[in-house]
């Protein structure tokens, strides 16, 4: 089992990889933190409690950073719509936040544990940098660190950056040189796990709470992703993360150098990824290059199937 804490901005597929962790067997969800990212902090802790309150998810859930380290804030409205979670009708709200902030939880979290824990950020990276910063001790007692965001060839907020990173470059800089082992999903790989008709189709006959949920959140991220972008299906960024965790066999990855960009204007928040190993340095993370989606499908398919 992957003992993990998942750090989400829902975000339509942040709910999708909530959905994932939670209930897979090979998974151990420790706790769900939640940053600012999509939307505010408050519209992403509310979109958080929501998912987990529709489809019963009990775990601790702690809100983190409103802002970026550094920068000024920027949101992804024109994705993800007005609450940050556009689409889905949700219920009463049944499960409660933890009182603790955000990166107290994954520092004490980490102190208490034998370094097995797993970080899975699908957000911008300001809870994770602020808790190494403040308890540089936690650093050694990460297992590994599977993020979703970056990406070796082109961005999707700006030619060059994709949006987790570019939210937060100083926090993704504090994380990529932290020295511990990086697997970064980025656009590269994500542009490939794209919810074809056929594959949403196939989950609606799944019929359950979760099902439904997961076709509503397509719906709505389809209409975006085809606006903004052309996309003619929606490519599911964040839950490759966890599918990673489940089977690391369904992601192919290269070792690669990897750096942040947080000088320059144009190409602020880029992830450098040394692909030629041009530069002699050891490499510091494992980039995805190529997804096996059949794989992927059918283990959405298989752990949404589970939930009642
Ligand atoms: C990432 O940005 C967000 O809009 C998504 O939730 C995903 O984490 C993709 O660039
Ligand atoms: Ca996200």
């Amino acid at each position: 089992k992957e003992r993990i804490i998942l750090d989400v901005d829902p975000g339509h597929d942040d709910a999708i990889a909530i959905m994932l962790a939670a209930k897979n067997p090979k998974i151990e969800l420790l706790g769900i933190t939640v940053v600012a990212g999509n939307q505010v902090l408050e519209k992403t802790v509310k979109n958080t409690l929501n998912v987990c309150s529709h489809i019963d998810i009990r775990v601790p859930i702690a809100a983190g950073m409103s802002r970026p380290m550094v920068r000024e804030q920027i949101i992804a409205d024109d994705i993800h719509g007005e609450t940050g979670l556009d689409g889905p009708d949700f219920g009463e709200i049944t499960v409660e936040l933890d009182k603790r902030h955000a990166v107290d939880f994954i520092i004490d979290t980490l102190l208490e544990s034998d370094g097995d824990i797993t970080l899975v950020p699908t957000g911008p990276l300001s809870n994770i940098a602020m808790a190494m910063r403040k308890e540089p001790k936690i650093v050694d007692k990460i297992k590994k660190i599977v993020l979703m965001g970056g990406a070796y060839t082109l961005g999707n907020v700006t030619p060059s950056a994709e949006f987790n990173i570019l939210v937060d470059p100083e926090a993704a800089h504090i994380v990529f040189t932290s020295g511990r082992p990086i697997v970064m999903m980025g656009l590269d790989l994500t542009r490939q796990a794209l919810a074809k008709q056929e594959v949403v189709d196939k989950i609606n006959t799944i019929g359950n709470k979760a099902s439904d949920l997961f076709v509503d959140i397509i719906e709505f991220f389809t209409k975006t992703q085809k606006e903004v972008f052309g996309w003619e299906a929606p490519p599911t960024h964040d839950p490759t993360t966890v599918a990673y965790l489940i089977d690391p066999s369904i992601v192919e990855t290269k070792s690669m150098y990897t750096e942040i960009e947080i000088w320059s204007q144009l190409s602020y928040g880029r992830t450098i990824c040394d692909f030629f190993n041009i530069t002699g340095k050891e490499p510091n993370a494992e980039i995805a290059i190529n997804l096996d989606f059949d794989k992927y499908w059918n283990l959405i398919y298989d752990t949404l199937k589970m939930y009642s």
